[in-house]
Order: structure tokens, then sequence, then C-alpha cells
């Protein structure tokens, strides 16, 4: 078992709200995560699925009626089983943590629309709204690394997508040659590279990785490619920024620059799991008006990974 650096304990432990709330917190992250599943529905139905899955022996829940494809496996299962299934093969169903789904049901991309995904790898939310969109307009699905964007090219054809285009380029790089071509989008998904906080449950190592310089430096990497994303939006287009983790400086630090800088307002979303608002202030440094509408997911609070995440809508150039 991997033990928290007193820095990191120091920086988690003021975050949270009370004696009660730190110890689910440090006691959750110890606990591997539960077994959560969305299913594609442009191959199948929730419904449907459910009754396959559950005709192999496997207890299945539906834990939010608005959004039945998200589907809990509650059965105990052996390593790799999720991953081995006919139904996981014909990409009836892709594996997914409950709290990174929220960043596309926050998106909510819609049919016929333009949608960029610039850190696409390994798809999981790209595969999510290719299903909202129902496999039509386009979504541009883009991300640096070689073999990751191999796995996101694999996963989105086993899943069905049919209005999908896959690059392989730095953000900021992609985000000027567009630029220079004129393209604008009337949603973008930034599901930036993080330190992972919020992963603790399925990759305890991240425990043991964990340094604040690695933080400073995301937070540098985060601030280049959000910088260069938002000229790409159309007027009144949306984003949504996204991070697996809890550290201020990769979340609301950066939504207060993009607002501070560029004329874009948070928006007040609701989103089916409970979350808390992102912080007003942080180590002396008082954030931009907007920090209410940012999203705070805990641990403790849905038994799932944390995350965070914050819509955005650009008012057009100032
Ligand atoms: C949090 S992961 C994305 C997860 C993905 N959105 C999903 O839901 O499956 C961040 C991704 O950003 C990619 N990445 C890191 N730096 C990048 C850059 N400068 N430009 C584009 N992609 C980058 C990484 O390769 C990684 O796949």
């Amino acid at each position: 078992m991997y033990t928290p650096k007193p820095l990191f304990e120091q920086r988690m432990n003021s975050l949270l709200k009370d004696e009660e709330d730190k110890k689910a917190f440090w006691q959750i992250i110890h606990i591997p995560p539960q077994n959560s599943i969305r299913c594609n529905t442009i191959k199948i139905s929730p419904e449907i699925l459910k009754n396959k899955l559950e005709s192999k022996g496997w207890k299945i829940s539906q834990p939010y009626p608005q959004y039945k494809e998200i589907l809990l496996v509650e059965s105990e299962l052996s390593p790799g089983e999720l991953g081995k299934s006919i139904e996981h093969i014909l990409g009836e169903y892709y594996v997914q943590e409950i709290s990174s789904m929220m960043s596309i049901i926050a998106l909510n991309p819609s049919p016929g629309e333009l949608v960029l995904d610039l850190c696409a790898s390994p798809g999981s939310k790209t595969t999510y709204a290719v299903s909202l969109m129902k496999n039509t307009g386009i979504i541009l699905a883009n991300d640096k690394d070689n073999v990751r964007t191999a796995i996101l090219s694999a996963n989105l054809q086993r899943c069905g997508s049919t209005n999908s285009i896959i690059t392989r380029h730095d953000a900021v790089i992609l985000c000027k040659k567009l630029e220079k071509l004129g393209i604008k989008f009337d949603k973008i998904l930034l599901d930036v590279p993080c330190s992972g906080e919020g992963t603790l449950r399925s990759s305890p190592k991240t425990l043991e990785m964990w340094n604040l310089n690695m933080i400073k430096k995301l937070s540098r990497i985060q601030k280049k490619i959000i910088s260069s994303a938002v000229p790409l939006l159309k007027e009144n287009g949306s984003l949504v920024y996204s991070t697996c983790t809890h550290s201020p400086e990769e979340n609301e630090k950066n939504i207060s620059f993009l607002i501070e800088r560029f004329n874009m307002e948070t928006e007040k979303i609701s989103l089916p799991i409970k979350c808390r608002q992102g912080i007003a202030e942080w180590q002396g440094e008082i954030f931009k008006k907007g920090m209410e509408n940012c999203h705070r997911i805990y641990p403790q609070d849905n038994n799932t990974e944390g995350f965070f995440l914050a819509k955005l809508k650009f008012r057009g150039e100032k």
C-alpha cells in the first residue's frame, strides 16, 4: 500500500470540509472503484444490453434514471472480465468511470454539431460524444501520443463511429493550424493531461509519483492548451474543461485564467451526481467570479473516482 506524501495530505485536508469528510476521503482512496460501464447506444439500447448482461448472471443496476446508458456491474467479476466479454468486443459497452462520463453530460454534444476533443485518447469521452451525436455531425478527436492514438482509433472503430476524424498532433500546434484554416467548433472538450490525484482508487501508484513541481508544470501545459483552443469556438459556443485531479492549480486557477483572458463565463449546469462548488481562493490567490459553477467531484461523495469540470461559454472576441 502506498502512503500519501505529507504535502499532498496537507493540501487535500485543506480542501476537504471537516473531520468526517477527511476520514471518508482517506479511507475510500484505498478501496478499488466500482465496475461502471456505459451502454453504446449506437449499437444497442440500455434495456437490451442490461438483459444480455443479466442473462450471463451479472447483477446490473442503472443508478441514474435520466441516464439509462450508465450501468453498474454489481456482481464480483474476475480480473479483466469486463474487457473480455463478447458484448465489449462488439462495442456494445465501454468500460468507463462514472465521474469521467460527466464531462460529456456537461458538454452535451448534439446531432449535427462540429465538436473538437483535443486530448482524446483512449476515447472514453469521444465515444460517449459519438453516441449522443447519434453518429452525425463531426467530432475531431486528437491526441499527441502515438500509442494512445492507436487505441483511440481502435475504440472508435469498435464502437461503430462513422462521424469521427482522428489526428495526432500536439494540441497547441493543431489549434494554430485549425485557426489558420478558419475552422470553428460548436463545442470543445479539453480533458487535459493532469496529475491524476482523482485516480488513486484505480491507480494507487499516483500517490508515490505525486509532487508539486509536476503540478506546476502540468498547470503551465494546461494553460497553453486552453489558450490555443478558445479562438476555435464559435460565438456562443461552449467548452468543457476537465481533469481527474483535485489540485486547484490545475482546476480553478486555469478557469479563472480563462475568464480573465477571454470573453468567457462559466455556465451553471446540473449533473446527476453530487458535486461541490469550485473554491474561490487558494493559498492567498482569489479567483475570478464564476467558481461557484465549477464542479469538484470527490470520491467519497458518490463512490467514484475524483474529478473536476467546468463548462464555459464564449461570448465572442472582446
Ligand atoms: C486525461 S487523458 C485524456 C483521456 C480521454 N479524454 C478519455 O476520456 O479517454 C489526457 C490525454 O492528453 C494527451 N496529451 C498530453 N499532452 C498533450 C498535448 N500537448 N497535445 C495533445 N494531447 C496531449 C495524453 O496523451 C492523454 O491521452
